[in-house]
């Protein structure tokens, strides 16, 4: 068999060849049931009899490996796909550095390896429970169409991980797979493992902030795994990040349509003033400044899942070779780091400053300094739409120490500057940083749905082109 093509003829499509692996395939299909269920508890609430216009994985050929169709999603072909092994891959970094990839888990890394392996599966379900109910307010159908054919992607990515559980983790992986069809997004008892994941995403604005900003997380989380030296989880990573991308091209055009819609009605209306909020809301269209503070939320939210800035859990796991940097593969140093510094933000006497720490112990700020990069680049994009309009706004990233809830700077109130605030600065001018009550109130009652093909909402524009080269009418989502 073509190592890329992908086996559809069992319950689970793979190319792990599960047909010759009957004690692994005998888990999954035991945890089958258990996954179903849990979709159609926690999956888009009111569409799963629908047929809705998806990609599935037909190869894990990076050229073409998407097959479209209609498709209710419980019948989704959700599978086990690994991208291609590379012949002779040698560990990348850290203490075994030269040395060939495991295809078995050394036994003293274990531990380390299944915790890492959890905690990145469990955000898989946590997002679409937390997406559940927008399909109710689509703006329109091929916004709905996306927003299915992510969350269908977050249930595979739970597979893929379920895979390596149960395959590599023995008894303990089975309790772990089982473990991530019980806790539940926002639960009092049983939540989910990292905070963002807990968090609402109650409108399209923060659904669009979402995937622009979190799957980007998952997308340098992605990226560091994908260097490790265990080679069937890198494997299982580098086809993720194929997924990802369109992840976070439905937030990054998500918003830049948002923006796009508000520029055009003001433009319309001969508003050039941005904070003309009570008139630019007037013509159904969401305010620059209000994108403003969604992004902050977001954005805030977000690097808390990069953990404390000085962390020995992240030494020791590239130490191991198991969790590298943001393409480690492509930096030119010694990989291995012993030696080496990095400047790292911190709090000092009531100041915040860059220090040099050991650059072992300051990987996770350094992923997240990378992935304040990626951001950036994004954000550009979007204010490329503003300035064309010349309206004079520029959408800014908040400053790192703002409105933390981990690591350095969650003892501190900030600004979007990052000038400390006392308690009482904070409560007073927290509605101009952060979405208040009435900025909430206002984008829900935007959420209207549009449900007739071609339709868009008020404070939405069209897409510049359609899926899979759909025309404008092309009815993505056959509602049932
Ligand atoms: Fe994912
Ligand atoms: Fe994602």
């Amino acid at each position: 068999m073509n190592i890329q093509a992908v086996d559809y003829d069992g319950l689970i499509p793979n190319n792990v060849g599960l047909g010759t692996d009957p004690r692994v395939k005998h888990a999954l299909e035991k945890w089958h049931p258990g996954y179903i269920d849990w979709w159609n508890d926690m999956g888009p609430d009111g569409f799963q009899e629908s047929l809705v216009y998806l990609r599935t994985a037909i190869s894990v050929d990076p050229k073409g490996w998407a097959k479209f169709d209609y498709v209710r999603m419980p019948e989704y072909r959700w599978g086990v796909l690994l991208a291609p092994q590379h012949t002779d891959r040698k560990i990348g970094f850290g203490r075994h550095k030269g040395e060939p990839v495991w295809q078995e888990i050394p036994g003293e890394y274990r531990a380390m390896l299944r915790r890492l392996v959890v905690i990145q599966g469990d955000t898989e379900p946590a997002s679409v429970e937390q997406q559940r109910y927008l399909g109710k307010t689509a703006p329109s159908l091929y916004d709905m169409r996306n927003l299915f054919q992510v969350n269908v992607e977050e249930g595979r990515h739970l597979w893929a991980m379920v895979y390596l559980l149960q395959k590599y983790f023995g008894a303990d992986g089975r309790e772990e797979a089982e473990a991530l069809l019980q806790r539940r997004s926002g639960d009092a008892d049983t939540p989910r493992m990292l905070g963002a994941f807990n968090e609402q995403t109650p409108d399209w604005l923060s659904f669009f902030m979402f995937t622009f900003f979190t799957d980007r997380d998952g997308k340098m989380q992605l990226e560091a795994l994908a260097q490790s030296g265990f080679d069937p989880l890198s494997r299982t990573c580098r086809f993720m990040l194929t997924e990802e991308a369109h992840h976070m091209f439905v937030g990054e055009t998500g918003v830049t349509r948002v923006i796009q819609a508000t520029c055009e009605a003001m433009q319309k209306a001969g508003i050039k003033d941005p904070y003309e909020i009570d008139k630019i809301r007037k013509l159904g269209v969401i305010d620059l400044p209000t994108v403003q503070k969604k992004a902050n939320l977001h954005f805030s939210l977000t690097l808390d899942l990069f953990g404390n800035e000085i962390s020995t859990n992240a030494a020791n796991a590239f130490h191991a070779g198991l969790k590298g940097r943001y393409r480690e593969d492509r930096l030119k140093d010694d990989h291995q780091l012993e030696n080496d510094t990095y400047p790292v933000l911190r709090l000092v006497d009531g100041q915040i400053k860059a220090e040099d720490a050991p650059a072992l112990s300051a990987l996770n700020m350094r992923l997240r300094d990378d992935y304040v990069v990626d951001c950036n680049a994004g954000v550009g994009r979007w204010n490329k739409v503003i300035e064309s309009f010349g309206i004079p706004f520029q959408i800014k990233l908040p400053h790192v120490a703002f409105h933390r809830h981990i690591g350095e700077f969650s003892k501190v109130l900030t600004d979007v500057n990052g000038n400390l605030l006392s308690d009482s600065d904070w409560s007073r001018t927290r509605g101009d940083y952060l979405p208040s009550d009435g900025d909430k109130d206002f984008i829900e009652s935007l959420m209207q749905p549009r449900s007739e093909p071609g339709q868009f909402a008020s404070w939405i524009s069209p897409p510049k082109v359609g899926i899979d080269n759909k025309s404008g009418d092309f009815e993505y989502v056959k509602i049932a």
